[in-house]
Parts: structure tokens; C-alpha cells; sequence
């Protein structure tokens, strides 16, 4: 049976329509669900051009282990990939699935990570500190927002005429570029759950 993969993500979803085309023709893994909390999310609209399910959630949902957990058990879900979700992954995820929880981040962590921090307002900051340069990160996740183990970094140069735009698109490149490649090494070494 393939692995299968859930999607939670919270906008845009260009890094989930690059995991999902990564695995539409792979033979041993596959995306099975896309989760979001925002019923407005483009990501939704991505996911159907897939032909992957979808389920939208609000905060208490979300906080009910038993409902949620139910549902992954149901679709038969190994391992979780977020992929700009903004909401703290509750414990009792953590520990259902250990190690089986990964999440991207548009910058050199532990630099501009923690609460708060996420999308334009990373790039904002970066932009601001004139740094001379930034990155991605891929992360296990953990109990904090952005401190789980570090699994791969990425870095790209940061042009004196850079703005926030070109931040952004230097860093969604890396992002897709790696991400698919990266849970698909993770899920080859992983037992199912
Ligand atoms: C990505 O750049 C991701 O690194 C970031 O949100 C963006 C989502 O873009 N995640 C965070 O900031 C998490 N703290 P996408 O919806 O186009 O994939």
C-alpha cells in the first residue's frame, strides 16, 4: 500500500500543489487529504485540480483529538505535511504521529521563526535588517512554533534592489524545489504508522 500524506495548509498552497505534483505518478506514496482551516483558501481550489480530498476545520475541531485523529486514522494517513499552516500543532498529533510532522519556514532558522512569524512578515523583517542574506528551512515539527529539529536549509543571496517581492519569490524557488524531494526521502526511510 502507498504512504499517504496529508496536506494542512492555511493560503495560497503553491507548496502543496508542488507536493502534489511531485507524487500524482510515484508508486509507493501518495497525497490523500488536503486540510485547511481557512474555508477561502486557494489551496482547496489546488487540491481539486488533483483530484485530492479535502476538509475544511475550525479551532475547536481542531483541538478535539478524537475527531481529528478519526478522520486521519480513516484515511489511512502516515505522515503529516504542513505547508503554510499557522495554527500550533496540538500534542495529541505530536504524539500520534512522532517524527512523521514536517513543516516549512521562508527563513534561516532559528533566525525570524517563533509566533508571529510567518509569510510576508519574515520577508518584512528580512527586508528591514538589510540582510545580506536568506533561506528556507524544513523542520520537524515539536510542541513550539519553528523549533523542532532541523532537517534541511537553503540559502539565496539577497541583492541590494531586492524587495519584499523578490524575497518572497527567491525563497518560494528554493521552497519548491526541496520540499517534495525532501518528504519524499523522510517517507522512504519511514515505516507506516
Ligand atoms: C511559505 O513560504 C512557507 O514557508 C510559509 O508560508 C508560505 C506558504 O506559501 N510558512 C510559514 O511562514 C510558517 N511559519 P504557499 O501557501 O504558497 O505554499
Amino acid at each position: 500500500m502507498k504512504k499517504r500524506i496529508a496536506i494542512f495548509a492555511s493560503g495560497s498552497g503553491s507548496n502543496a500543489q508542488k507536493i502534489m505534483e511531485h507524487f500524482k505518478k510515484n508508486d509507493s506514496i501518495e497525497v490523500a487529504l488536503v486540510l485547511t482551516n481557512n474555508p477561502d483558501a486557494f489551496v482547496l481550489q489546488r487540491a481539486d485540480n488533483f483530484e485530492v480530498p479535502t476538509h475544511i476545520f475550525d479551532k475547536p475541531e481542531f483541538m478535539q483529538a478524537d475527531k481529528m485523529l478519526t478522520l486521519l486514522y480513516n484515511m489511512q494517513i502516515d505522515f503529516i505535511v504542513l505547508a503554510g499552516f499557522l495554527w500550533l500543532i496540538p500534542s495529541y498529533l505530536l504524539k500520534t504521529y512522532p517524527n512523521k510532522i514536517v513543516n516549512i519556514h521562508p527563513s534561516l532558522l532559528p533566525k525570524y521563526g517563533g509566533k508571529g512569524m510567518y509569510g510576508d512578515k519574515v520577508h518584512a523583517e528580512i527586508l528591514k535588517n538589510k540582510e545580506p542574506e536568506s533561506g528556507i528551512t524544513i523542520h520537524f515539527v515539536n510542541e513550539q512554533f519553528d523549533e523542532g529539529e532541523i532537517i534541511h536549509q537553503s540559502h539565496f543571496k539577497i541583492d541590494k534592489k531586492d524587495d519584499l517581492e523578490m524575497i518572497k519569490f527567491k525563497g518560494h524557488q528554493l521552497e519548491h524545489l526541496h520540499y517534495p524531494r525532501i518528504i519524499e526521502t523522510l517517507l522512504k526511510k519511514m515505516k507506516s504508522v
